[in-house]
């Protein structure tokens, strides 16, 4: 089946053909941080950047996972138009660096020293052939639960711990008229919950089988069958008007207790505390009944486009700016995420800011830190789209759960 595709293609071309309208001492970055809660943590990037008078030139395409950014990425390219720096995901980074289009970032990374930071786990995508290419910025993760605190005390409901509470819990929702799960059915939504729903339903082996290694036995097993079953358990707890919503005002359902839970990643706690919300007492964050000793990562990173030969003055200071310990720590409080450096602290964060600080490390320690599927850091964008669409299509009722494993084990080996 067809993704949905909401740039069409004369936006695309007209985006591609229009030239860049900074000066010399500007940045144009592309990113699809156009949220509330992403849009506050970007503009601490931008203020961060205007104290060293250098101009900002945004050029957001909206769209969670940044499929259709990397669409409009393509096209300026192709245009031979390409913007400064641009945000990119995991297996998206390596893909540009195998095609030479990444400015060398290494005299930076050298000076400030970045090797002895930067985790081995975000380094496996920042760095190509020993070059570093990208500057990460967090690490964000997918297996997250994000609860309206009043509507779980209304009804009496505790944190679930495993499948079968937490299954309770959407039931007892249902019943006192509440949608227990606030989602918005747009194919890289359905493919974050299907990133805990797999690991949950089989466990880090299974998931590292499936998502990481693409070993067709474990994309053909009964345990992925499970976790169809599970997400179609999921799909009967969403309210009418799921389908094509975007991923912020679901979590606005459960800001206002329309909804009881949303399964997102921590970029969701962006919009609680851009709403004003406090974690402990207006929301509840916890990690995916099943998941909670594995973390499902996904890193934002800046890629600097090669401009003609070496990193630019401008893409040198925006790559400083984003790794220095002062910012790591004042954006990823705003943003929802963990830094992207082992060694800043978490006292500027809030409780699940130090939850999700605390599980990356313990996860990475006890070897169970997982690139997201959804978010394109289990392999590569061919891949992840063709389970993209499988997902969906399961989702929107198009497959029952046992076509829908034989149709993910024929997309994957079509795709890779
Ligand atoms: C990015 C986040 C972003 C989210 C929703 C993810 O792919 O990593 O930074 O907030 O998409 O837009």
């Amino acid at each position: 089946m067809r993704r949905i595709m909401k740039l069409t293609t004369k936006t695309i071309a007209a985006l591609a053909l229009s030239t860049s309208l900074a000066s010399a001492a500007d940045v144009e970055v592309l990113h699809w941080w156009t949220s509330g809660g992403e849009a506050a943590a970007l503009n601490v990037l931008k203020q961060d950047l205007e104290g060293q008078s250098i101009g900002w030139q945004d050029m957001p395409v909206a769209g969670g996972g940044g499929e259709a950014a990397m669409t409009v990425l393509r096209a300026r390219v192709t245009a031979g138009n390409a913007p400064t720096a641009v945000q990119m995901l995991g297996f998206d980074i390596q893909d540009w660096a195998k095609q030479n289009a990444l400015a060398n970032l290494n005299d930076v990374a050298a000076k400030e020293g970045w090797d002895a930071v930067v985790p081995d786990a975000l380094k496996a995508f920042s760095k190509a052939d020993g070059k570093w290419v990208s500057a990460p910025v967090n690490v964000h993760s997918t297996n997250w639960v994000w609860a309206n605190k009043a509507v779980l005390d209304a009804n009496g409901i505790d944190v679930p711990k495993t499948w079968e509470e937490f299954t309770a819990a959407l039931d007892t929702l249902a019943a006192a008229g509440v949608t227990p799960i606030a989602h918005g059915g747009q194919p890289w939504q359905d493919a974050t919950v299907f990133d805990a729903v797999a690991m949950s339903a089989g466990g880090p082996e299974f998931y590292k089988a499936a998502f990481i290694d693409l070993d067709e036995k474990a994309l053909g097993s009964d345990t992925m069958k499970e976790a169809f079953d599970r997400m179609a358990v999921i799909r009967g707890h969403v309210d009418d008007n799921f389908s094509g919503r975007d991923w912020n005002l679901a979590t606005a359902m459960v800001i206002n207790g329309e909804a009881g839970f949303q399964m997102m990643g921590d970029w969701a706690k962006g919009e609680f505390v851009n709403a004003g919300k406090e974690p402990g007492k207006d929301f509840v964050c916890f990690r995916f009944p099943g998941t909670q000793d594995q973390v499902t990562f996904n890193a934002d990173q800046f890629a600097m486009f090669d401009q003609g030969g070496t990193v630019s003055p401008e893409q040198a200071a925006l790559a400083s700016a984003i790794l220095s310990p002062e910012f790591q720590s004042a954006f990823n409080v705003v943003k929802g995420s963990a830094p992207a450096r082992t060694d800043v602290s978490d006292a500027a964060f809030d409780a699940c800011g130090k939850k999700g600080m605390k599980d990356l490390a313990a996860a990475a320690a006890s070897g169970n830190l997982f690139g997201s599927m959804a978010h394109g850091h289990s392999a590569p964008a061919s891949v992840k789209n063709a389970m993209y669409d499988v997902i969906t299509a399961h989702f929107n009722g198009e497959y029952d759960s046992e076509t829908a494993v034989v149709e993910l084990v024929d997309a994957v080996s079509i795709a890779k």
